[in-house]
């Protein structure tokens, strides 16, 4: 009986510490070890749990605004769990009991989807629950744009006019074109912002390969607006 119970505890340890990496916004005290590994950066899962985001910051909205800047040299580091999973709350998380989002979307159509690459995997960042969820397996991170930064940068990710959603409220095509454009750039100039405050190098890009990109997430009804890099400065 005892050894019974103790395999079933090897067992039930070795099970927390494999998942403790997906589901980090659980209430698991994570150790120094786990935050130290990066683990959304090398993690391949259906879904992935986001940490929970500190709303409380480190730099006033001034601060940032006077940091805010383009920056395309990156070290090739990986950024934090934490900062990925703040960065995309930033760019169109949940913010209010309603479920309206960070970032203002024209009629609250939430159409922005944003495609995040990791170098495990390309995930849809789904605000409603802060998760991620994998679209394909591989490091895409250089197809995101066309420009050698890419190569270094820690994740990049794709703000997508989500025609879908935009065709269920009756916007004609002239309309998706414009609100998808102009929601993208909320979204990302919050990124910016986020970037400001960690001290992160981002650079949001038009000049990217569309027909690759929609080849690489398989969209069916949308436009891969912007793309944007994000890294550790060099
Ligand atoms: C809509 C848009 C598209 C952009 N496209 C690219 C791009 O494809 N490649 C690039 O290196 N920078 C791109 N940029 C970044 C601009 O070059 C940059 O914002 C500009 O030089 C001003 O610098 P700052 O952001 O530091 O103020 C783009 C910026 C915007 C707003």
């Amino acid at each position: 009986m005892k050894k019974i119970f103790a395999a079933v505890s090897v067992m039930a340890a070795l099970f927390t510490s494999c998942s403790v990496k997906v589901k980090a916004n659980v209430e698991v005290e994570k150790s120094k070890e786990v935050e130290e590994t990066y683990s959304i950066d090398t993690t391949l899962s259906s879904v992935i749990a986001l940490p929970k985001v500190d709303t409380t910051g480190s730099m006033t909205l001034m601060e940032a605004l006077k940091n805010r800047k383009t920056g395309r040299a990156y070290t090739g580091a990986a950024l934090s769990d934490r900062q990925i999973s703040e960065l995309l709350w930033a760019a169109g998380g949940v913010n209010r009991e309603d479920g309206r989002l960070t970032s203002p979307t024209a009629r609250n159509v939430q159409q922005i989807d944003i495609y995040v690459y990791t170098k495990r995997g390309v995930f849809l960042y789904k605000p409603v629950g802060h998760q991620l969820e994998l679209v394909k397996e591989g490091n895409f991170i250089a197809k995101a744009g066309k420009q050698p930064f890419y190569e270094k940068a820690a994740v990049a990710l794709t703000f997508v006019a989500n025609y879908d959603k935009m065709e269920a409220l009756n916007f004609d095509e002239k309309a998706m074109e414009f609100y998808g454009a102009t929601d993208t750039g909320f979204a990302s100039q919050n990124v910016y912002l986020y970037c400001a405050q960690e001290n992160l190098g981002t650079v949001v890009c038009g000049m990217i390969d569309r027909d690759t990109i929609k080849e690489v997430i398989s969209l069916k009804n949308g436009y891969p607006v912007l793309s944007q890099a994000i890294g550790v400065q060099e």
